[in-house]
Formats: structure tokens, sequence, C-alpha cells
């Protein structure tokens, strides 16, 4: 196993009728700056439940963050919070709200041009944060990470800092009956592929990180269809929840390689196409093991054993198995594993792989050797 520190310090509240524990983890006299989405949260009980919990503080909201926050959108609101001098976030919704709202927590105590804190400058110091997840996906609830559009720019661009780790994170399982079936979908691939990418590299001597990456993938794989089936299963719903925070809350990944692969080939699919975020990785992942299929076979052989029972045959015919299963279970969950189900075609390879040059994106994967010639076979496959 290889060194590691594991630092995360966002406190979960999970479960029915959290959100009333809100107060509880805001300092009394904060001024507080509420962030959410497009309205989902007026529609399913979700604000009047924030509302009610923080009657005792002051409260200024912005609504209208994207799926995919958008970089001018952010800036409004961090002008917004200066304006109101508010001392204190709380993030409202899914992985964008989250993502833009640790943005707009950096921006607000940045003096320069809020660009250069997604272009390499280092956060030095951002308000605090605390989150009410409505969308379990993307694991942002518990971890020091963000992604913000800049739609000029046609770029999705990442940034980090220990600072950014939401103080709290609630998680109400109930407050994801209202998701559509394509946000249902897009969650459990979101949290399929956050824990391949971390486990589907090669062996690494940490049995119990492979385990506990098993245990979460045949989690996700029996749970997801239900909440398809029946969007109300609370017990469904509150293990999908559990798993996408686990899944990339930092846990999984320590001591051992990871891959992130699909993740910087998917970003461009999204900057480009406007692709929601986990359905890019249901296209790029499977085409991704078929072509990494001899650097990442021993992991596939356990993968193929482990996750999906597969021990007859050879050794090619059960990667093969898994890399089918692995699309399989996708369809299953609605979303869609080839581009020309997107209405794309061949043309979108050169410009995928003319931005993933331009990102410096040439050297990707456990080894560092998925170049762009791996990356157009990837996006071939993909078709
Ligand atoms: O805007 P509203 O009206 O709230 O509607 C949203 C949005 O349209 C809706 N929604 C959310 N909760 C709902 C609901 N609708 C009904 N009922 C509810 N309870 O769902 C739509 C999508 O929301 P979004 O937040 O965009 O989805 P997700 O959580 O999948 O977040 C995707 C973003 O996270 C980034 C992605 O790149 C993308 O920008 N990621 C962030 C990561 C991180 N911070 O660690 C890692 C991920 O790999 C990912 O890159
Ligand atoms: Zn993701």
């Amino acid at each position: 196993m290889r060194n590691f520190t594991f630092y995360n310090p966002t406190r979960i509240h999970f479960g029915e009728g959290q959100i009333a524990k809100l107060a509880r983890d805001v300092p009394e006299g904060a001024r507080v700056l509420v962030t959410h989405g497009g309205g989902s949260i007026f529609q399913n009980g979700v604000w009047q439940q924030v509302e009610q919990a923080l009657a005792g503080h002051p409260v200024t909201r912005f609504g209208g963050i994207e799926p995919n926050p958008q970089f001018d959108t952010l800036v409004k609101a961090t002008e917004l919070a200066r304006a109101e001098r508010c001392d204190f976030i709380i993030a409202v919704g899914g992985g964008s709200v989250i993502d833009g709202s640790k943005f707009i927590a950096a921006a607000a105590c940045h003096e320069g041009d809020p660009l250069e804190l997604l272009t390499g400058r280092r956060i030095a110091a951002a308000l605090p944060l605390g989150c009410v997840l409505t969308l379990a996906a993307t694991g942002s609830e518990s971890n020091p990470h963000g992604v913000v559009t800049h739609v000029a720019r046609q770029e999705k661009l990442s940034f980090s800092s220990a600072l950014l780790y939401p103080r709290f994170a609630i998680l109400d399982p109930r407050t994801t009956f209202s998701l559509p079936p394509r946000q249902i979908g897009n969650g459990v691939v979101d949290a399929f592929v956050h824990t391949l990418e971390q486990y589907l590299t090669y062996p690494a001597d940490a049995p119990l990180q492979d385990r506990y990456a098993e245990g979460l993938l045949q989690t996700l794989i029996e749970e997801g269809p239900k909440a398809l089936a029946d969007p109300e299963d609370y017990r469904v719903r509150a293990n999908l929840m559990w798993c996408a925070t686990q899944a990339l809350n930092g846990l999984l990944g320590c001591g051992v390689p990871q891959d992130w692969s699909t993740h910087m080939i998917g970003h461009e699919l999204t900057a480009l196409y406007h692709i929601d975020h986990a359905q890019t990785l249901a296209l790029v992942l499977p085409a991704l093991l078929a072509e990494r299929r001899q650097a990442k076979r021993e992991k596939l052989l356990q993968y193929a054993l482990r996750v999906w029972g597969l021990k007859e045959g050879e050794e090619d015919d059960r990667i093969d198995g898994a890399i089918r299963a692995t699309r399989d279970f996708f369809k299953r969950m609605g979303v869609p594993t080839r581009l020309s189900e997107h209405g794309l075609d061949a043309d979108v390879i050169p410009r995928v792989l003319a931005q993933l040059e331009r990102h410096g994106m040439t050297a990707l994967g456990e080894r560092h050797d998925l170049d762009l010639a791996a990356s157009e076979r990837i996006l071939l496959k993909a078709l």
C-alpha cells in the first residue's frame, strides 16, 4: 500500500428529518447565503424545511445555479454575498449547486480576478460552507473538489482545497424522492464510475480498499434499478445516498493508484456537447476498459469474478463479460452508452482530442501512459 494522509472533516447528518438540525451547525449571528438551482427545492418541500430551520438567522437567497454551474452566474452570487456581508453559505441541491457554492465561498475571499481560482491560483481563504444534498451522485457534499463551467472558453475547470470541505452535510434520503428517472440513473452511474476509477487500475496490496470498492459496486448494482422501479422506497434511497457519498469522500482512494481518465475525457464531452456529466462517463468507461484490457488485466479479472460472478471460461471471455455487464448495467439505469445515441458521430473525435491536448490531458491513466492516440481509440469504440 502507498503512503497516504486521510483527512475528512465534514460532519454528516444522515436520515429522515435531519434538515431540522441545520441551524445547530451554523454559528450564532451568522449571515447566511442560501444557494440553490433551478427550483426543484420549491416543489419537493426541501426549501420550506430549510427556511424553517434557519428562522433565527438573516438569510439571503441566490437561485438559478445551473447544472454544470457557470462561472458568470457564480460571480453574480459572489457579488451578492459581498453586498449582503454573508459569512456562511448553505448550498441546497445536487453536485452543481454544491460545487458552485464552493467556488462562491473561495471567490468571496479573493481580491483578484475570480477566474484565477480556476486556473491554478491556490485558494488561500474561503467562507465556511454547509450543504443540504438533494441528489446522490458526486460526493461533493463531503469532499474538497469542485468543477465550474466557463461557457465562453468551452471549458470545465476543476479546483480543490482543503478549505472547501463542507463543514456539514445533511443527507435526508427523502429529498431524493422527487428526482426524475434521468437523474436517478445519472447519480448511480456517477457513483459507480467514481468507485471504478479508484479500483480498476492494478493490484496494490490493498485488499481492504478492494473489498470496500466491490461492496459499493455491488450495492449500487443491487439498489440502483430498485430506485427506478419504486422512487419512493426510502430504504433504497438511503443506501444509494450513502454509497454515493462514500464513493468520493477520499477513503476509497487511500493508498491505491487512481485512474480518472474517464472523467477527464467525459468533461470535454460535457464542455463541447452539454451531455450530462454521468452520461459522458457511461459513454467513455466501457470503451476505455476495452482499450485498456492489458494494462488493467489483473483487476479486470478480479472485477469480473467478485463483482459480476464470472468464473467460467477463458480469461479474455471473462473480461469481455465484465465489460458487457457494465454496459448493460448502465443501460438498465436508463443511461445510453454510445455516442450515436446522443446523435453524435466520428466528427466529434478531433474536437475532443484538441480539447484534451489544450488542457494537457495527454498522459492520463494510473500509469500516465494514456496518450491522445489511445483517447482516439477509446472514442472510436464509443461511437
Ligand atoms: O436545479 P434544480 O432545479 O435543483 O434541478 C436539478 C438539476 O436540474 C435536479 N435536481 C437535483 N435534486 C433534485 C432535482 N430534481 C428533482 N428533485 C431533486 N431532489 O437535477 C438536475 C441535475 O443536478 P446537478 O446538481 O447538476 O447534478 P449532479 O449532482 O449530478 O452534479 C453534476 C455536477 O457535479 C460535477 C459535475 O461535473 C457536474 O458539474 N462533479 C463534481 C464532483 C465533485 N465535486 O467531487 C465530482 C464529479 O465527478 C463531477 O465532476
Ligand atoms: Zn463524476
